[in-house]
């Protein structure tokens, strides 16, 4: 059976027991989750349902999931380790429970896919007798079949939330997958595990204390993957057609066999799995970076890059396999193919910039390795973190090759070179909200808190709940730090990159400045901030008051930024795409995806048509339809976001027409002047530009206008003269820099004449080694190409000491290479002398180092590493 009936069969199944299908959630979980950083289960988007917090659309639900799993990607490349792969589950929200689950299972795997039942081993955890008497009394196996396992306990996925013991299914793939007679379900690979039913029917709190859901649930979760090995009777995944495309494709590209030679195999299912992987996560918006989602994807593709080379292949190839990846995922994943120049060009770009840098890094690990004293297989973190910063060597890629010579790693050092490195590779934004126990708001019931502020910034209702510290108290007094939530609110919650609203909540008895707001639990909102009067208590009428300036600050730039979006669209064409957006009250940040570079002509086209919109006072209008109307109306929807079953349209006039939950303006007047402020690459194949408008737009000119000011009064010119002045006296400085050095140079070489007397012979070998004058590399090499062309025969070293650091140059001429002198040899350890290390060829080497004062030192080490080399 092929894979693609295999899913097929498997949601006909269940839709015809009464299930709802539902698509593939996004393999980035939404904004507000940040328990993972992807997908990693099919039952994640079920878990608002499970703990009640949202009414799911139906109670039986079946779906095909994205799902990505991390932990085994140092593993792939062997015949069953994988990162991407499909899951199909059927889930039930308060419906059927283990009973259900197990017949549902069973009818399947027996009837309908026709596995023999004397291959099917189920398990079960240790003390759940209920499930035991199911797989006996009800399907009538005999109790020696069940194995009890500590594991069968599934979730929660992070520290909290839904779980449950589990009972799986494995299926006996035979004695040839090991011999041994003793092979028990669970730990030997004679048993393969093909299905979870978990029995979800708990909530673990922060104090991992488990207690029962409203309702008992169900969540499977069945591989297709595994499921296809089993039914396409092949040993491993490797081998079904969900991967033979890809293998085939990569063979015939790299003129390789797969099945001819196990290191060639290895690296084809390295590309397999990473290209397979790669495309879908970049379908869904994670981007190449050094942290995070971006860092999982960028360590596979550089993975994958690296076991081409492997195979021989130096040039781009990704794209090949990716294309086969979309063609036989295309229709299950539409996504796939509406992104397809975008992942081409991710790819593409990835495989550019690090198939540039990869030899030279590999160079560099081997010269590592080879230098390495032979009594410490240690790699330091020093080391690591160089190969990360100069060769864009993903340390667990530095970890795999280092492990492939028996090597290891300093992690410590590792981590104490990336600190000193690390001001800026972290997102500030990231964790904002201040995530505290979330019980006590469970506990309190509510789905949501009705929002208001798209008709008003203040409206008078009531406080439901005081929290301090995250847990609800009868009320704060002033000083405190508190979270109120309330009736309904006028407050917007950060959301498609608009940030939230400030302001106040005032009652009869106290006030509380509101800094932030979050979602801490389904749609209830919370109110953050300080109570600066009296107390504020639960129960209290309030008034809730929104900072309007504030407000319409951040109005401008997000109506500017819809304005901008489609004029981005209609000068550089309709391939830009949106991949995420910040609108505050001071500034708008746009990033988007496009290929090129964007010249200064067409940011000068975006401005103007903007800031002609903004004339025209375009009036900007609001449609709530239900979200099937919604698509056809032909709105830009937004990347990743996750919509209702309603939406919201925001036109403004005709001109731009997208999704959106933000708050905006009345009309496209009232942003007053949009001005471009930064464009540039953030990014594989990923720009973004930053504007700002009204207020800030006035502030920004006004800055610049004393700039200009001040510039021509220090330059003594007219503003008109600016330029001019400018260009005049960099030609200026560069002249006399020419002539300093030209200087220089000849004063060092006047000096280095004088050097020759202090030549001495070592074994009939000319040695010169001395410290010199000068300024820079360019200088010293002009020096040693002095020296050495007057001794004709023989060896110098020369160092300086330049910008306060030792630098060194070892020369020998050809006769004596011949001879079996290596300059690279011999500056070695005079590198090593001054703290640093160096690097060349036998009749030119280079280096440099940390400790000017060891110089002479070091330099006297030439003769010593002279005698005995001579043949
Ligand atoms: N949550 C379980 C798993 O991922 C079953 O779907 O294995």
């Amino acid at each position: 059976m092929r894979s693609r009936e295999i899913r097929q069969t498997y949601v006909d199944y269940f839709v015809k027991n009464g299930h709802l299908h539902l698509p593939s959630s996004s393999l980035v979980p939404p904004s507000g989750d940040k328990t993972v950083l992807l997908t990693t289960a099919g039952m994640q988007q079920m878990t608002p349902f499970f703990l009640g917090v949202q009414t799911p659309p139906h109670r039986r639900l079946t779906t095909v999931q994205k799902c990505f799993r991390t932990v085994d990607i140092d593993e792939v490349g062997d015949p069953s380790h994988l990162t991407f792969f499909e899951m199909l589950g059927n889930f039930s929200v308060g419906e059927y429970f283990k009973e259900g689950a197990v017949s549902f299972a069973w009818e399947l795997l027996t009837q309908v896919f026709k596995l023999p039942e004397d291959k099917l081993y189920p398990s079960i955890f240790p003390t759940d007798e209920e499930a035991l008497e199911l797989w006996t009394k009800m399907i009538g196996l005999p109790a020696s079949r069940i194995t009890r396992i500590e594991d069968n306990w599934w979730g929660p996925v992070g520290k909290t939330g839904p779980c449950g013991p589990d009972s799986e299914i494995y299926y006996d793939l035979g004695p040839e997958f090991d011999p041994d007679p003793d092979a028990r379900v669970g730990d030997s690979p004679r048993y393969l595990e093909i299905w979870n039913l978990v029995f979800m029917q708990f909530n673990r709190d922060t104090h991992g204390v488990d207690t029962p859901l409203p309702r008992k649930n169900i969540d499977t979760g069945m591989g297709l993957e595994r499921l296809s090995l089993v039914l396409q009777g092949v040993s491993s995944i490797y081998s079904t057609d969900l991967f033979q495309p890809i293998i085939q494709r990569a063979a015939d590209i790299t003129g390789k066999r797969y099945g001819a030679n196990e290191k060639d195999d290895i690296s084809l299912r390295v590309i397999a799995d990473h290209s397979r992987a790669a495309t879908m996560l970049i379908t869904d918006g994670v981007l190449p970076g050094n942290v995070d989602r971006g860092y999982i994807l960028r360590r596979i593709l550089r993975r994958a890059i690296r076991y081409g080379r492997l195979l021989g292949q130096d040039k781009p190839f990704m794209h090949h396999t990716s294309q086969v990846v979309m063609d036989m995922l295309g229709d299950i994943y539409p996504e796939i193919i509406e992104r397809k120049n975008h992942v081409f060009a991710v790819l593409a770009d990835e495989e550019e910039k690090f198939g540039h840098t990869l030899q030279m890094g590999l160079n560099r690990f081997e010269i590592l390795i080879e230098n390495n004293p032979l009594d410490t297989k240690i790699v330091s973190g020093e080391d690591v973190f160089d190969l990360l910063a100069t060769h864009g060597f993903p340390p667990d890629l530095t970890r795999e090759l280092a492990e492939e010579r028996g090597f290891e790693i300093d992690w410590e050092g590792f981590e104490r070179a990336k600190q000193k490195h690390s001001e800026a590779s972290t997102n500030p934004d990231r964790w904002k909200v201040a995530r505290v126990d979330l019980e006590d708001y469970k506990a309190l019931g509510l789905q949501k808190t009705p929002f208001k502020g798209y008709e008003t910034t203040s409206l008078e209702t009531e406080v439901l709940a005081v929290l301090v510290n995250g847990k609800r108290v009868k009320s704060a007094d002033a000083g405190q730090d508190a979270e109120i939530v309330l009736a309904q609110t006028p407050f917007y919650v950060e959301s498609g990159g608009q940030i939230s609203d400030t302001g106040y909540i005032e009652t009869e008895f106290g006030r509380i400045e509101i800094e932030n707001t979050y979602k801490p639990v389904g749609d209830v909102v919370a109110h953050q901030g300080k109570v600066v009067e009296g107390f504020i208590g639960e129960g209290q009428k309030a008034r809730a008051v929104v900072d309007e300036v504030r407000r319409l600050d951040t109005a401008r730039n997000h109506t500017g930024t819809h304005i901008l979006h489609q004029a981005l669209k209609d000068v550089l064409g309709n391939n830009v795409g949106q991949a995420g957006s910040l609108v505050s009250p001071e500034r708008l940040r746009f990033d988007f995806t496009f290929p090129n570079q964007v010249t200064a002509e067409q940011l000068v086209q975006v401005e103007q048509i903007v800031n002609d919109k903004i004339r025209a006072s375009l009036p900007v209008t609001v449609n709530v339809l239900p979200i099937d109307e919604a698509k056809k109306s032909g709105a830009v929807m937004m990347f990743g976001e996750k919509y209702g079953e309603v939406v919201r349209i925001l036109s403004v006039g005709d001109y731009s027409k997208e999704f959106c939950g933000g708050t905006h303006l009345q009309n496209s007047g009232q942003i007053g002047l949009l001005l471009i402020s930064n464009e540039g690459s953030v990014g594989s194949g990923l720009r973004r530009i930053e504007a700002v408008t009204g207020r800030g737009a006035e502030k920004y000119i006004g800055e610049r206008l004393q700039l200009v000011d001040k510039l021509a009064s220090v330059l003594q010119a007219r503003p008109e003269q600016l330029v001019d002045e400018a260009i005049e006296l960099k030609r200026k400085l560069r002249d006399t820099e020419r002539e300093l050095a030209l200087l220089q140079q000849k004063q060092a070489l006047a000096e280095s004449s004088e050097l020759l007397k202090s030549v001495v012979e070592v074994e009939g070998v000319r040695v010169l080694s001395a410290k010199v004058n000068a300024p820079n590399a360019d200088v010293l090499r002009s020096i040693g190409d002095k020296l050495r062309d007057s001794l004709k025969s023989g060896v110098v070293a020369i160092g300086a000491v330049i910008k306060e650091k030792p630098s060194l140059l070892v020369m020998v001429t050809p006769d004596l290479v011949e001879r079996g002198l290596n300059a690279g040899k011999i500056i070695a350890p005079i590198a090593e002398k001054v703290g640093g290390r160096a690097g060349g060829r036998p009749n030119m080497a280079q280096g440099g180092g940390n400790d000017p004062e060891k110089l002479d030192e070091a330099l006297s080490l030439t003769i010593g590493l002279v005698r005995g080399t001579i043949k």
